[in-house]
């Protein structure tokens, strides 16, 4: 059985690594095997996790010591979906081997050009990743849109010369994805309040999945 890895990766600290990899992992779980990886030594996965009044729906792992491609299928095969939470740093050893080892790097990002700029190395990561892993496919996730208000034209630009993907679906800012966190669970967890969000993570997986 083929693995499907998919890292969530930003050096900008703050930009929704850890909310977008804790909900789509639930989601995924809820198809098929998932397991989520937290690669940030901070480890905010495993506590998120660890805190929850009900357990939350996936395996949470660490990893500890340097790994590849081949060490994570082999640590994790039986699972069909991996899900790397990766640490706020381009240059840790973790998101490089994460961007070697992934189908698919999604890049949370707010929406706001000067939160783009400092996420301006990635594209090039992500093209010397490339070299290693030529199937690697990669996308934007704008994170926190403020209801009803537009995506500013400099925030268009910017993402023109950002000169990556853009995926559809996007995560509005709700006090839900903050609730989960707190709780430890996923949005999944949370019933009918949870349901705009779990319909954006759903999103979200459904437009990575057929990509
Ligand atoms: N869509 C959202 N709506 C509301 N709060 C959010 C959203 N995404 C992230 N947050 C909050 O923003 C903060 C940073 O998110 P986090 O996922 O920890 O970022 P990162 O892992 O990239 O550092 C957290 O307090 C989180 O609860
Ligand atoms: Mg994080």
């Amino acid at each position: 059985m083929a693995t499907h890895v998919t890292a969530v990766i930003n050096q900008k600290g703050g930009a929704g690594k850890t909310t977008l990899a804790m909900n789509l992992a639930a989601g995924l779980a809820q198809r098929q095997q998932t397991v989520l990886v937290d690669l940030d030594p901070q480890g905010s996965a495993r506590q998120w996790a660890s805190m929850g009044s009900e357990p939350y729906p996936a395996p949470v792992k660490q990893i500890v010591g340097r790994w590849d491609t081949a060490t994570l299928h082999k640590n994790y095969k039986g699972y069909h979906h991996l899900v790397l939470d990766c640490p706020p740093s381009l240059d840790s050893h973790a998101s490089q081997a994460a961007l070697r080892a992934c189908d698919v790097a999604l890049i949370p990002v707010l929406p706001s050009p000067v939160d783009l700029w400092a996420s301006l190395r990635l594209p090039d990561e992500i093209e010397a990743a490339r070299k290693e892993n030529p199937g690697l496919r990669a996308f934007i996730v704008l994170n926190q849109l403020e209801p009803k208000s537009a995506i500013s034209s400099a925030m268009h630009h910017a993402l023109a010369d950002f000169g990556m993907p853009v995926l559809e679906a996007t995560m509005r800012r709700r006090a839900i994805y903050r609730g989960a966190a707190l709780e430890g669970v996923s949005v999944y967890q949370l019933g009918s309040r949870a349901a705009p969000a779990v319909a954006e993570i759903e999103a979200i997986i459904n437009e990575v999945l057929a990509s």
